[in-house]
């Protein structure tokens, strides 16, 4: 062999995600794992029934259409219609992925040239590096920073050059808790419509807004033949090893990203689409309460760690507080986070390896609430022991 390095150059760096190696830790310590966002309950228990009727039926076991089953499609479009008075054709304009992850990596892979320029808000989830490098583009971040990590749409006008081809739009976001007001999202596309740009919409906490409200961009005035809105189950549902997403856009966009989403998995999770077509049907009460729930949970954890010594950034929507540990440590996140399991049974994640820029996200670490009270409550009190007595 020769030695020329097996991952090729445009992967080089992106390494294990942050989650892989924080899940391991929490594992190996037997800690109490607020890292990775996954709940530590199932979502309804109608939903996981439907799963089950649908693999005793025999719906899904074999590979489903390739752009979703019809029941799902529909179901999609329908809550497309009751949320947010969107229309889409169930038969073009709505595609089902492996996750709100396929639907970005077939965006990205679908829309850009290699050398176009992507713009994201920074800290980024972990999978736009990636899908956008996969993609032989360039990411160009707009850098949110603390305490409320508002977008600076100055510095986004600045980034658009004639190479930016998407903006890759992440809201309610994660990991900073940030949703965009109305006036941010129609300055957003007013420049999308006057750079003549694509916008990919990552909505996978849509239902989780608890400050605000939730606001498509793809409902604004010029967005909607210029938009792929994806989204998926697993955060509303609390199901997210179903891995059922989804992308709703006018017929050519949805045409190029399908094309794309074939060659990756073609098709999955049979029988789960026909479940989460179900639970998409749930009454709004269901949406009320999981906000509800997650509302409280993020209250109490925000008391514990800012009880605990930590600046708390309390977010306005997802399931994740962004925390500043400078009152606590001089060390920087990362280094933090590697050694708190072995101190105190507590597993968090960097915000910084999520950063290009250098410095913005040194000392920010994020906790997710979406796991029960009493397990909130005693990471709660194992943090404050370790750091506030
Ligand atoms: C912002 C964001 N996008 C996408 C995903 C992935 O969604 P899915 O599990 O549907 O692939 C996540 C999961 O954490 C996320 O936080």
């Amino acid at each position: 062999m020769d030695d020329r390095p097996l991952l090729n150059r445009r992967l080089q760096g992106l390494g294990t995600t942050i989650f892989a190696e924080m899940s391991a830790l929490a594992a190996a310590t037997g800690s109490i794992n607020l890292g990775q966002g996954f709940p530590d309950t199932d979502g309804p228990e109608a939903v996981r029934e439907a799963a089950v009727r649908a693999l005793r039926d025999g719906r899904g076991n074999q590979y489903p259409p390739g752009p979703g089953v019809p029941e799902l499609r529909t179901a999609i479009a329908d809550h497309q219609k009751r949320f947010y008075g969107l229309a889409f054709d169930p038969d073009t304009e709505v595609l089902v992925t492996a996750g709100a992850t396929e639907a970005i990596a077939a965006a990205m892979l679908a829309l850009l040239e290699p050398g176009d320029e992507v713009i994201a808000f920074e800290p980024f989830y972990d999978s736009y590096a990636a899908c956008i490098a996969m993609a032989g583009a360039t990411r160009v971040p707009l850098t949110l920073r603390a305490p409320d990590f508002r977008p600076d749409l100055d510095a986004l006008r600045a980034l658009i050059t004639r190479r930016t081809r998407v903006l890759l739009l992440n809201s309610p976001h994660n990991p900073t808790g940030m949703v965009l007001t109305r006036e941010e999202a129609r300055a957003i596309a007013a420049l999308a419509v006057e750079h003549d740009l694509l916008v990919v919409t990552d909505e996978v906490y849509e239902h989780l807004v608890f400050d605000g409200e939730h606001i498509p961009l793809i409902s604004l005035p010029g967005m909607r033949d210029r938009t792929v809105s994806i989204s998926s189950a697993g955060k509303t549902f609390s199901f997210t090893g179903w891995k059922v997403g989804w992308v709703t856009a006018s017929a050519p966009l949805v045409a190029a990203v399908r094309t794309a989403k074939q060659f990756l998995t073609y098709v999955s999770s049979g029988p789960f689409q026909y479940a989460v077509a179900e639970a998409l049907t749930l009454p709004d009460t269901y949406y009320t309460a999981f906000r509800d729930d997650l509302l409280t949970k993020r209250d109490l954890l925000a008391t514990g760690l800012h009880d605990a010594g930590f600046t708390v950034h309390t977010p306005q929507g997802t399931y994740f507080i962004t925390t500043d540990i400078a009152p606590l440590t001089d060390s920087d996140a990362l280094t933090f986070c590697r050694t708190l399991p072995n101190r105190c049974g507590v597993v968090a994640v960097p915000n910084s390896v999520f950063y290009d820029h250098p410095t913005a996200g040194r000392t920010q670490v994020r906790f997710t609430f979406c796991k029960q009270q009493r397990i909130l409550t005693e990471a709660a009190d194992r943090l404050r022991k370790a750091f506030n007595g």
